[in-house]
């Protein structure tokens, strides 16, 4: 028998060591310090790669992120903050911090640059002449062999000034102080929604504290220090470090207030800063240096104990004028009057920095914590965050880092998706005046990706979102439905979108494949329907889910036509092509199940709607009949991506589109052979059985590869294929995903990367990785009618590096709360709560685990079921 010494390698200090660093967790950082430096010489290893700690004030949880140098990379080494209206980008600096803004609606683009922008549509007076060539573009698919075609170029529109979202500027702030830095750390306390730096100087200690508050709508930046006065200070707003924006006017408002005036492009949206600073204790003074054009002034801060600046910000955007009514001109008032308000009402309500810091805290932990998750991770107190992500390693992995981005995922959706707009590409955070892809709303599974994780970890943010599709694709949509599609009813929306209502189909080249995506509106209304399964909230769901999804019913209601290719009477899309790929052909397995999805969704919320149009419903219900259920196997074994059978093996696309309805869709995960089946195409009657179908979308998924291949490296895709995997009950190929994504796509900060090493910033799969890994955990996928029972699985595909964990919680459709935890790779116990008031959306829930059922309830209001194995 070893000792257990000898178990661990021989090395005592390997005892000795946790105990050591268990307790001196618990001391002052000098002590901590100087305790480093001894386990550096009770251990080589350690004295190697660990001389530092973590902060003291990080999360006893281990819930935060941390660094031993200021930030250098925008994309990879700063730290995010933001209320969903302003966000902000911190470097970490010591004598010279620089701190890079956001306005969520600060746009290029649109009527503001261009008076003559109309959505990238068409003209009125070219509705037939559209409609004709889309009906010769029907027949050349039809007519062709192969049942594809080339072009759909004559259908399509210039982009015109489509814009982007921009950053704007710095708030730059300098103190007279000189002498080497020590003791430096910055990190992001996910706990609080606080990012800190602290630093000694010339036998001072420094803090530095920056958040973004909701209750404010304001950012704030605090310091202090240890000796009695801090140098003097100095704050000043620049756009040096950007390409492109326009000088600014900075005035003194008042002797501690800066106001900055600028617009983004001449002519453009105008921009305003109100940047305050209180420096309890000290004079604050503003220079206006009348000489220098355009004016610059600054804040100077003398004397203070301590100091804090506070900035509110606006634009002239106006997300309510996007209607026939406001001729499309997003055209809102001058921000400044409503930024005084803002300003006037921090201090008539908050006087101390501390209650600002507080209120802020308490409104985030309100909205967070009503969701938690263990993955028996063990907190890594010694290694600072761009270390561990170094170190980091796909297929072995590393649960602390795994759960810490899950965390982040929930962080940075609250702290983008708060505002008036939803978050885009980039959540809320980008840098320059032109971002990749705009910073847009791309709707094709980003848009949609960002908010997969919402509902079921509790977050009460997709109000931007609904409000952004009401305001800003519906109203110019019914006018591309009208002019593009000779649609009289509904309203469509294509893949890229901006803030002001591009709806039309953007010519690019020969670009169907970015463009051709009509079933854009199809997808986000998953989201739509999935809100009111959640929550049961009937007032909202009539008030603004219902026509939402009614206006998207009726448009691809009257779009269908029927198949003229294979003539089985069959109603199909066409032109399609699957989100960026070609070729161009009908009936593309993506759209019709996203259109059989939208069809169940006006059934399953009609009653709940009060809509006494039955005509409507009955119109749905017999196209739903008559129409391609997107679901055929095809000649390898897959589920093919068209109608015609023509997908190659060795296609590797990012987008897993025709498996939609694997995840996140339900189309193929809770196939039905009686609803789904029955169908004749080509003379083969199709009556695939459920493990079919199943089969054939793990067949493609295999041959899609791993998210790395030609034009093909993104988080997104990874995440994606991950989920996919943990909806076939695939542990080991979920956590291969997974953990290949973490490895190849996710910066230091833990921002995910376009591809591999790039500086693109894309948000996506930062938060659809929290909805991946829950699928591991939980599922509960819709199904196509309220009277099939809900099918819960626990730990469908729990891979055997999460040994124990618990996630306390979790929502799941009905209106029900999950609280579940396991141990040793095995489920403990799962309790179901179902909300006080369901508004009779009752239905039966089956649960299971381990391939059987381990139990079966009905959703009345209040029932509690407990299980345990
Ligand atoms: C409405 O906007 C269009 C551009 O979309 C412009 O040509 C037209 O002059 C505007 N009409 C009014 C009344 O402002
Ligand atoms: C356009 O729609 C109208 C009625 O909605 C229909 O009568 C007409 O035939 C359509 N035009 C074409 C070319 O499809
Ligand atoms: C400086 O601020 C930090 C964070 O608010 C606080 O914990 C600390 O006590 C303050 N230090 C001094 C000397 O006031
Ligand atoms: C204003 O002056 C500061 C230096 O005091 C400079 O760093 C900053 O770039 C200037 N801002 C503008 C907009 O010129
Ligand atoms: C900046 O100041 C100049 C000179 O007063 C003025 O013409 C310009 O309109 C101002 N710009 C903004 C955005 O307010
Ligand atoms: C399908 O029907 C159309 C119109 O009736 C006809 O032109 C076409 O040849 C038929 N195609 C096949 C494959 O039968
Ligand atoms: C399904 O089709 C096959 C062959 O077309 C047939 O043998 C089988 O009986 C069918 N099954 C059902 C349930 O209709
Ligand atoms: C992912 O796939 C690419 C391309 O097939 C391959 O080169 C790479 O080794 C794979 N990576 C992993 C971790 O499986
Ligand atoms: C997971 O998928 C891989 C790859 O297709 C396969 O080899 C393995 O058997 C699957 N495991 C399970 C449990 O289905």
């Amino acid at each position: 028998m070893d000792s257990p010494i000898a178990l661990l390698g021989g090395r005592p200090w390997a005892v000795i060591l946790p105990v050591f660093h268990l307790i001196r967790r618990i001391l002052p950082q000098n002590v901590q310090l100087w305790l480093n430096q001894i386990s550096c010489v009770l251990s080589i290893s350690i004295c190697a790669s660990v001389i530092r700690i973590v902060p003291s004030g990080f999360p006893a949880s281990g819930n935060g992120l941390w660094y031993t140098s200021p930030g250098t990379r925008w994309a990879k080494d700063l730290l995010p903050v933001g209320n969903g209206h302003l966000a902000a980008m911190l470097l970490g600096g010591t004598t010279q911090e620089s701190i890079q803004l956001n306005i969520e609606s600060l746009w290029s683009g649109g009527p503001f640059q261009d008076s003559t922008y109309n959505g990238g549509n068409n003209l009125r007076s070219q509705r037939i002449q559209l409609a004709e060539a889309t009906q010769r573009i029907r027949q050349n698919i039809f007519s062709s062999p192969s049942g594809t075609i080339q072009n759909i170029a004559e259908i399509m529109t210039p982009a015109g000034a489509y814009g982007s979202y921009a950053g704007a500027g710095y708030i730059l702030v300098t103190m007279d102080a000189s002498g080497p830095v020590s003791e430096y750390t910055r990190w992001l306390d996910l706990d609080a929604a606080v990012q800190r730096t602290t630093w000694s100087q010339k036998g001072a200690r420094f803090v530095r504290e920056s958040f973004c508050s909701h209750p404010l709508q304001a950012c704030v930046q605090f310091i202090n220090t240890t000796t009695s006065t801090l140098p003097t200070l100095t704050y000043a707003y620049s756009v040096a470090p950007e390409t492109g924006l326009p000088l600014p006017n900075v005035t003194c408002f008042d002797s501690s207030t800066l106001r900055v005036r600028n617009v983004i492009f001449k002519p453009g949206m105008l921009y305003e800063f109100l940047v305050r600073v209180e420096a309890p204790g000290g004079e604050v003074s503003c220079t206006a240096n009348d000489d220098s054009s355009p004016n610059n002034a600054t804040l100077t801060v003398i004397g203070a104990s301590e100091a804090w600046v506070t900035w509110f910000g606006d634009t002239d955007y106006d997300m309510a004028a996007g209607d026939f009514t406001s001729n499309f001109s997003f055209q809102g008032p001058d921000p400044h009057n409503n930024l005084i308000d803002l300003m006037s009402s921090m201090h008539a309500s908050t006087d101390s920095y501390t209650a600002v810091l507080n209120a802020h805290i308490s409104d985030y932990t309100s909205l967070m914590d009503r969701f938690s998750i263990s993955l028996g991770q063990t907190p890594d107190f010694k290694l600072p965050t761009d270390q561990i992500v170094a170190s980091y390693q796909s297929h072995i992995g590393n649960p602390y880092l795994e759960w810490l981005l899950f965390n982040y995922g929930r962080y940075l959706l609250v702290s983008s998706a708060r505002g008036t707009l939803p978050a885009n590409l980039q959540g809320k955070w980008a840098d320059a005046q032109v971002n990749a892809w705009g910073s847009d709303y791309h709707s094709n599974v980003n848009i949609q990706m960002n908010y997969w994780l919402a509902e079921m970890t509790n977050l009460d943010v997709t109000n931007s979102l609904f409000n952004y599709f009401e305001n800003t694709w519906v109203p110019r949509g019914r006018y591309t439905a009208e002019v593009l599609y000779n649609v009289s009813h509904g309203w469509v929306t294509h893949n890229e979108m901006n803030i002001f209502g591009h709806t039309g189909m953007k010519l690019l080249g020969n670009s169907a494949q970015w463009a051709n995506y009509p079933e854009s509106n199809a997808w986000m209304m998953i989201h739509v329907w999935d809100h009111l399964d959640y929550t049961n909230d009937v007032q909202w769901w009539r008030r603004q889910g219902w026509p939402l999804l009614k206006g998207a019913a009726s448009f691809h209601l009257e779009k269908l036509v029927e198949d003229l290719y294979f003539n089985d009477s069959t109603l199909v899309t066409v032109p399609c092509n699957s989100p960026e790929q070609t070729p161009i052909t009908f009936g593309c397995a993506h759209s019709q199940q996203l259109i059989w999805q939208l069809f169940n969704a006006v059934e399953k919320g009609f009653v709940a709607a009060g809509d006494s149009d039955i005509e409507f419903l009955d119109a749905v219900r017999t196209s739903r009949e008559r129409m391609d259920m997107g679901l055929r196997i095809g000649r390898w074994g897959q589920l093919q991506e068209w109608k015609v059978d023509i997908d190659q093996p060795t296609d590797t696309h990012r987008h897993l589109s025709h498996l939609i309805g694997l995840y996140p869709g339900y189309a193929i995960t809770s196939y039905s052979p009686s609803l789904q089946g029955g169908l004749i195409v080509d003379g083969t009657f199709m009556n695939y059985t459920k493990e079919q179908i199943l089969k054939a979308a793990e067949i493609s998924l295999i041959h899609r590869g791993n998210g790395t291949g030609p034009d093909a490296d993104a988080g997104w895709e990874k995440v994606w294929r991950a989920a996919a995997w943990a909806q076939l009950g695939n542990g080991t190929e979920f956590y291969k995903e997974l953990t290949y994504a973490i490895e190849r796509n996710f910066a230091q900060n833990l921002f995910s990367l376009y591809t591999y090493g790039s500086t693109i910033f894309q948000i996506d799969a930062n938060l659809g990785y929290p909805a991946a890994v829950l699928n591991a955990l939980i599922q509960a996928p819709d199904v196509a009618s309220t009277d099939i029972p809900l099918e819960v699985t626990l730990l469908p595909a729990l891979p055997p590096s999460w040994q124990s964990g618990s996630v306390r919680g979790a929502r799941i459709r009905g209106g029900i709360t999950l609280d579940l935890s396991w141990k040793y790779g095995r489920l403990d116990m799962a309790k179901f709560t179902v909300d006080r008031d369901v508004a009779g959306r009752v239905r039966d829930v089956n649960v299971n685990y381990a391939r059987r059922v381990v139990g079966r309830f009905r959703s009345n209001p209040g029932t509690v079921k407990n299980i345990r194995i």
